[in-house]
């Protein structure tokens, strides 16, 4: 029996004032199907009221003018309960200007900052790559995230890595195919990754819930779980007595604009709390698959 995730209590959100498909760097985005503007903003404030409604908190940052994608605040940051933050250092250059806000944002609030790079220089790292689950921080890499930025996480910050490749377009970070629900239970879709990282996947996840591909391409698996309750922007019938059976309460919300964007639920909204404790190793662990 899993117990709650010591995490998922305090996020950060974007303010999508800017929100346009400019650029296309990820399968779903088109510049031919443009979000409209006031139906971005009544589902992004229908997510923060459930954030609230559900025991959450939420803060809010202004949107740039000149970075369409920085709604998905899930990639600003990777920001522990200690009081670290490892900022992104996004792959592709449209995204790069979402850092200088970010960095002001996080240094404000009181987190002191590390980088992997930045401005094209040092590896990539994207924070919806990362999460804190079981022993590790399980981070993907591959379409966003350098291996080379494990190694970096690892020995910075003295935590076990675990690395994941992810090996399909469609799902370009790791929360798009993986989803922690409570201790030990993770919403998973195996082929997102390839072979090698599938059996290290198994043996971080000792209660997976995988994921058929018509919910998992509908971003099922980019949920939040605040406190007892799942917020999700799809939910089959059978995910939904599975997530009862385990005492959680289904919310269910429509960010279809979002969704244009190649994001949902998770990406919209980074948490502020990862716990560090359970995955601190003197001197730092990479573990990557075979
Ligand atoms: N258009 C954005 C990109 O491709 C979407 C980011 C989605 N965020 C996420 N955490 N998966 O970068």
């Amino acid at each position: 029996m899993g117990q709650p995730l010591e995490w998922g209590r305090r996020y950060l959100m974007v303010r999508p004032d800017h929100f346009r498909i400019d650029y296309v760097i990820n399968p779903y985005m088109s510049t031919q199907d443009q979000p409209d503007p006031a139906l971005t903003l009544k589902q992004w404030e229908s997510l923060r009221q459930a954030i609230v409604d559900a025991g959450g908190e939420v803060e809010v940052l202004a949107q740039r003018a000149d970075s369409p994608d920085m709604v998905y605040a899930m990639n600003l940051g990777l920001a522990t309960a200690g009081g670290r933050a490892m900022l992104s250092h996004m792959r592709f250059e449209p995204r790069r200007k979402e850092s200088l806000s970010a960095a002001e944002w996080f240094t404000g609030a009181g987190f002191r900052l590390d980088r992997t790079g930045g401005e094209g220089v040092g590896p990539h790292f994207e924070s919806g790559d990362a999460f804190v689950f079981g022993d590790s921080l399980v981070v993907g890499y591959g379409p966003r995230t350098e291996e080379a930025a494990l190694k970096h996480l690892a020995t910075e910050w003295n935590v076990r890595v675990r690395g994941l490749r992810i090996a399909h377009e469609g799902m370009y970070h790791l929360d798009l195919p993986f989803c922690p629900v409570d201790s030990t239970h993770a919403m998973i879709y195996p082929p997102a990754f390839d072979a090698a990282s599938q059996a290290e996947l198994s043996g971080i996840v000792p209660d997976p819930i995988v994921l058929t591909d018509e919910e998992a391409f509908a971003f099922s698996a980019n949920s939040i779980v605040v406190g007892e309750t799942i917020i999700m922007p799809a939910c089959s019938p059978r995910l939904r007595d599975v997530f009862t059976g385990l005492g959680l309460r289904v919310v269910v919300l429509d960010l279809s604009e979002f969704h244009k964007g190649g994001g949902s639920i998770r990406c919209l909204t980074n948490p502020l709390d990862f716990p560090l404790s359970l995955i601190s190793t003197p001197g730092g662990e990479l573990v990557l698959p075979a």
